[in-house]
């Protein structure tokens, strides 16, 4: 293992992104240190229990970064957003977040920074305050004297297992039409393929690269929910009335009609060049699994997606 003795600081190791990209990298040999905002959490302990360092510190606490940043070959960067449920950030907060950790991974020497952005990142706003917050770190880091690689997810798979997306009544609601395709990748990939930029540097520094590792419409979501169910799941796009009172879902409908949201990643490239990428049908028999049990168990809450 040629990177063993090279250290790789991860943000947000204790959630999804984060988490994936530890073990990723875990496996590939690497150091790992995570910051963490309680060490003795149960999540801090996990990862301690696998090899990963944690070392206390928080986003908006930057000699905390610059402490946990000395001497680390690489950091991966990820922030909290407006747009997840239960999040108390401002989009104010994730810009000076991703902002902060970039210029203390140049100012520490830091060798390689990858940042996770998002598929919809791009010069002009979307209008939606926590995608448009990505595009102005991504700006950020391009113009820092560090070997920088943005990563641009599609949509999670794991997003359509959220409570109140209808699975435990037998129907699955998300934002494209039943005929509309939409890009989506596991979580588990997003870490494989973080893996593989800091493996091979030369390669992947100076690059934004989109990442996804299937593309469904909603009826082939229902279908392939339907076989790993093994009972009728149906799909629909979110309700009118919802998308009409809701100001993020109903602008994030629109991105998925105008283009923006639903992810223009090569596939066939991407399958070539990360052949563990895991399609739809094999993250619901793997490690969605358990997620789609959950959600197919009776609830009756309202909706987590915002
Ligand atoms: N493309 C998509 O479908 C999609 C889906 C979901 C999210 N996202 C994006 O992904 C990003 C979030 O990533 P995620 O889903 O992996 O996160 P997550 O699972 O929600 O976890 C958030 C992580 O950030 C850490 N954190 C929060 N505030 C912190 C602070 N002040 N200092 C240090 N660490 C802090 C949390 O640590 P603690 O354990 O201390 O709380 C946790 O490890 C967001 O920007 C969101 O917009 C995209």
């Amino acid at each position: 293992m040629t990177n063993i003795n090279k250290t790789v600081v991860i943000l947000g190791a204790t959630g999804q992104q984060g988490g994936s990209v530890a073990a990723a990298l875990r496996a590939d040999g690497w150091a790992v240190r995570a910051v963490v905002r309680d060490p003795s959490g149960h999540r801090a302990r996990s990862l301690s229990a696998t090899g990963v360092e944690t070392v206390r510190g928080d986003l908006g606490d930057p000699e905390s970064l610059r402490a946990a940043f000395l001497d680390a070959h690489g950091v991966f960067s990820v922030q909290p957003s407006s747009g997840q449920a239960g999040a108390d950030v401002t989009d104010e907060d994730e810009v000076r977040f991703g902002t902060t950790v970039a210029e203390i991974a140049e100012r520490c020497g830091v060798a390689h920074l990858v940042y996770s952005s998002t598929v919809a990142a791009g010069p002009t706003p979307t209008g939606i305050g926590h995608l448009d917050t990505k595009s102005r770190v991504e700006a950020h880091v391009r113009n820092l004297d560090i070997a920088s690689t943005i990563i641009r997810p599609a949509t999670f798979m794991e997003i359509l297992m959220l409570p109140g997306m209808g699975l435990d009544r037998g129907h699955l609601s998300f934002l494209m039409r039943p005929d509309q395709a939409m890009q989506f990748i596991a979580v588990r990939d997003i870490g494989r393929i973080v893996a593989a930029v800091f493996g091979s540097p030369d390669r992947y520094a100076g690059r934004t690269v989109e990442i996804a590792g299937d593309a469904l419409t909603g009826k082939a979501l229902a279908e392939h929910l339907t076989q790993a169910a093994g009972r009728p799941i149906s799909y629909s796009r979110l309700p009118a009335t919802l998308l009409a009172q809701d100001e993020v879902l109903g602008k994030s409908a629109a991105l998925v009609d105008n283009g923006r949201l639903v992810g223009n990643a090569n596939l066939d490239a991407l399958r070539a060049e990360f052949p563990f990428l895991l399609r739809f049908d094999r993250w619901l028999a793997g490690p969605g699994a358990g997620l789609l049990e959950e959600a197919l168990r009776p609830a009756g809450t309202g909706i987590a997606l915002r």
